[in-house]
């Protein structure tokens, strides 16, 4: 695992952002997974800039959501299909026929997670996949136990879960307490992996998640078995880890690997 630590949440976004532009320049037809939540509308901003520079078309990209809340159809303002257009997919050339999101009021949501499985799979598969973490080490919605072999499926959203996204809804408005998720399994078969993490309310998961066991308590500790993850955090996420002076060396020698290479 590659551990980036930055200054602040826009370098994050910065960092993020140059990732998924060379992604998609390297590979017109990316399939981008991708996130909602606070931490990567920094990072959509930046997408819809280059987008507006002329500097990158997502014409030909398809895109597969992490999850979306379960009772809630696309055009409800929380629910994460009317995020991504909010914060991306209104803005720039995708074509919205490309962007799946799992369909938080199918009829029968057990065969449109199997179905979402089937159109990753036909999609050839995730090229580059954005995660979160949540203040529990959540993934996705792969709350703490969940399989590290799930495959997309029908989740319980923990209390400290439904408390974290309280923010977005208003005073007496319905909160749903399932959803649909991506399975870590099926993260985990994503070729690349970036994960963004701000602010110290991240610090304890993020702490667990690179230092810690390789446990189901902490779902996204499971990224310790993937190939090609960068983790890039602010100081504040990265203020409870161990080995941050190791972290910034190997970055260091990292880059004056690259630069002698190229
Ligand atoms: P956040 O959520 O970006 O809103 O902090 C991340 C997550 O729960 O995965």
């Amino acid at each position: 695992m590659k551990v980036v630590i930055l200054k602040d949440a826009d370098s994050v976004a910065q960092y993020g952002a140059s990732v998924f532009v060379k992604q998609v320049k390297a590979k017109s037809d990316s399939v981008l997974g991708l996130a909602t939540g606070s931490t990567p509308v920094k990072l959509y901003k930046k997408l819809i800039e280059e987008y507006r520079s002329g500097n990158l078309s997502f014409k030909e990209v398809v895109s597969f959501n992490l999850d979306e809340y379960m009772g809630l159809s696309g055009d409800h303002p929380q629910s994460y299909r009317y995020f991504m257009n909010a914060q991306l997919f209104n803005y720039i050339d995708i074509d919205k026929r490309n962007t799946f999101v799992p369909c938080g009021n199918a009829e029968n949501p057990f065969s449109a997670c199997e179905q979402y499985e089937t159109a990753i799979k036909n999609s050839g598969g995730i090229d580059l996949q954005l995660l979160g973490i949540g203040r529990n080490g959540h993934i996705g919605f792969n709350e703490p136990s969940s399989s590290l072999a799930s495959r997309t499926r029908v989740k319980t959203l923990t209390k400290e879960t439904i408390d974290d996204n309280a923010r977005f809804f208003k005073p007496g408005e319905f909160q749903p307490s399932l959803s649909i998720t991506m399975g870590i399994g099926t993260i985990l078969e994503s070729k690349r992996i970036l994960m963004l993490a701000t602010g110290d309310s991240k610090a304890e998961a993020v702490k667990a998640m690179v230092e810690g066991p390789l446990t189901a308590a902490c779902p996204a500790s499971v990224l310790q078995l993937h190939q090609h993850v960068d983790l890039v955090l602010d100081s504040a996420a990265a203020s409870l880890l161990k080995n941050c002076d190791m972290y910034r060396h190997i970055e260091e020698q990292n880059k004056l690997l690259l630069e002698r290479i190229f």
